[in-house]
């Protein structure tokens, strides 16, 4: 019933609206004046968090993705190399692991078979565990000797929503956190993240503001059977996020493309009136991006271009855009995804699907 939906038609949707207040919870009591204090969640010592030389996030699906964007985040604020792999893969493919390697294990139930087992495999060899997870006592925050809670509240979609964006802001957390033990970043710089982390909310909340337009261009696409997302840098991994959202409800085929990498071949693909999702936030490949847009759109795509506000042109290039509020370019993938989720849960609706209990997923896959 709509009751224990709070109103909403489906949970996704509920989860989706819910977001501005997971992130606040996830934040809160977090933030010390302009610094970030996990020191009664974390185990790790100052001195074990400066020796750390390696890091991995290890997770499946919507918290793998999750860590693709803590790998850039990571790496941005601590220098330290990061890799990010799927948990299935990881156990079974030797990594390099010592004592100074820190694994970080992503999963919203706690309870994923193949990530427990990666979170175990890394542990016999010595390294430093921990979890960022959306269930207190779950068997992966129990085996964890670090554990970073999302506060999303319980989470009951199959497709994943509130729990991804939560795991973003964890990860923003313990990368100023190292930041700021490790000496890797001025005062300056960290104090300006916790300010745009701190306006994230709200700014999700203007977001929320775009459903009717995004809902319109999911509705004028659905028909189609195959589409693309492309991004570069973080966008890119916004879109592997956006991409699996839209294939898990809607049934749609979709791939998501580092932008750059299109012409080397998936290009041939692009024909007239092929929708394609170009997600245009970040500066520093900004002028990149467009030319890749132009590539596509030269081939007739259809094109709904994301971007920060503020961006007036891209509109030139595109056949839509959708604004997302201005943030830190670091800081955008939580704005950008949401946009991304709406489409994809509107695309299932105009198709006709149950949103809430897509075919052949399970919410918690407990079995390898
Ligand atoms: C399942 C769900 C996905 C989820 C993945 C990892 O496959 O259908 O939505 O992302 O498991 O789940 P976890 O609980 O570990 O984050």
């Amino acid at each position: 019933n709509t009751a224990e939906k709070g109103g909403y038609d489906h949970f996704m949707l509920k989860e989706i609206h819910e977001q501005p207040k997971a992130i606040r919870d996830t934040l809160a009591g977090r933030l010390k004046e302009h610094n970030v204090d996990l020191s009664h969640e974390i185990a790790l010592s100052d001195e074990e968090i400066k020796s750390i030389d390696r890091i991995h996030f290890i997770a499946c699906g919507t918290a793998y993705h999750a860590g693709l964007v803590g790998k850039y985040v990571m790496e941005e604020f601590t220098r330290i190399p990061v890799e990010c792999d799927v948990a299935s893969e990881y156990r079974y493919r030797n990594p390099i692991i010592t004592d100074k390697t820190l694994v970080i294990l992503v999963s919203q139930s706690g309870e994923t078979a193949d990530t427990l087992a990666a979170l175990r495999e890394a542990r016999k060899h010595g390294a430093k565990v921990l979890a960022i997870t959306n269930v207190v006592g779950s068997s992966i925050a129990r085996e964890a000797d670090n554990v970073i809670i999302t506060w999303a509240g319980p989470e009951i979609a199959v497709a994943s929503t509130k729990a991804y964006t939560s795991q973003l802001i964890a990860i923003y957390l313990l990368g100023v956190y190292f930041a700021q033990i490790r000496g890797s970043k001025t005062k300056a710089e960290l104090e300006e993240v916790v300010h745009h982390l701190q306006e994230l909310p709200e700014k999700a909340e203007i977001v929320l503001g775009e459903e009717k337009a995004i809902g319109q261009f999911a509705r004028s696409i659905a028909s189609n059977e195959h589409l693309f997302f492309l991004g570069r840098g973080l966008d890119y991994a916004v879109a592997m996020e956006g991409s699996l959202k839209l294939k898990e409800v809607s049934y749609i085929h979709s791939e998501a493309y580092a932008a750059g990498e299109l012409k080397h071949g998936t290009l041939a693909l692009i024909e007239e009136g092929v929708p394609v999702i170009a997600l245009a936030t970040q500066k520093s490949v900004y002028e990149k991006m467009v030319s890749n847009i132009q590539e596509v759109k030269a081939r007739g795509a259809n094109v709904l271009g994301l971007a920060q506000e503020g961006n007036t042109e891209l509109i030139k290039s595109v056949n839509e855009v959708i604004h997302i509020p201005a943030t830190l370019d670091l800081l955008a993938p939580v704005l950008t995804v949401i946009p991304t989720q709406l489409f994809a849960y509107y695309a299932c609706q105009e198709r006709g699907y149950d949103v809430d209990k897509p075919r052949n997923l399970a919410k918690s896959v407990t079995v390898e």
